[in-house]
């Protein structure tokens, strides 16, 4: 495991676009999965910059959504592919044919999960995704003690997530499923990244990064993933300092 530890959320942003663009540069046609919420805004811009300063060419790789709520589609406020259109994909003008998201109105989930196991087989897996840390330890919609089965799920969602979700929407929605790609298929993604920032998320990367791997905290089942780098702030890295050296 690879800790990087930024001064700030700028900071955190800067270094993981970095990482980023580095692999996009090396791996063209390759297939990026990116977790929406809030954490990878910032990366999301200083990427677009870099694509716009021809450092880095987005399009020149494919995407897969990591996950989605079920029952929100685009024109629902804060839903995952409302995110990540607006944030990254349309800004950075990434062809539709190059993206592949869950339908989150289809209720044909079974489908849905199909479609995405389909999409990710056809690109060889997951070349690189880069992913949030929810305060429950949740990765993806992978919640707290989610079974270890391959591909894609509908899973019930942990009352943390509910409760934090209202950050998000605009008004209430009760999100009860999300669906979402499952953590064994992302623990095949060829290189991991963890990103988090925020003294909010110092306790629940604490227990992710130098707890036991458990799935009570499905992002500690990352730990012994061969390329495995994790990005925070000092904020989020506030209960771990001096417990892994170097730091870097
Ligand atoms: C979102 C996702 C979630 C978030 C996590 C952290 O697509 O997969 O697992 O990454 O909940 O959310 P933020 O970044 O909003 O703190």
């Amino acid at each position: 495991m690879n800790i990087i530890i930024a001064d700030d959320y700028n900071g955190m942003s800067l270094k993981a676009a970095g990482v980023v663009a580095e692999f996009i540069n090396k791996n063209p046609g390759a297939l990026l999965c990116f977790a929406a919420g809030n954490t990878p805004a910032g990366m999301f811009e200083e990427l677009i910059k870099m694509h716009k300063s021809k450092e880095v060419d987005l399009s020149s790789v494919y995407y897969a959504e990591l996950d989605e709520w079920v029952g929100l589609g685009y024109s629902d406020r804060g839903s995952c592919c409302q995110v990540m259109f607006d944030n990254y994909y349309t800004p950075a003008g990434i062809p539709k044919e190059k993206i592949h998201i869950f339908d989150g109105l289809d209720k044909d989930t079974k489908t849905q999960c199909r479609l995405m196991e389909d999409w990710i087989a056809a690109h060889g897996g997951i070349g690189l995704t880069v992913l949030g840390i929810g305060m429950n330890g949740h990765i993806g919609f992978n919640e707290p003690y989610v079974p270890d089965t391959k591909g894609c799920f509908v899973v019930p969602l942990d009352n943390v997530t509910k409760s934090v979700s209202i950050k998000y929407f605009d008004r209430p929605l009760p999100v009860e499923y999300g669906i979402t790609i499952g953590w064994s298929t992302l623990k095949d993604a060829k290189n991991v990244i963890l990103i988090a920032d925020g003294e909010k998320k110092a306790q629940i990367v604490e227990a992710s990064l130098r707890g036991p791997m458990d799935p009570s905290v499905p992002a500690s089942l990352m730990q012994d993933h061969p390329a495995l780098t994790v990005i925070i702030d000092k904020g989020a890295a506030t209960r771990i300092r001096g417990r892994f050296s170097p730091f870097r």
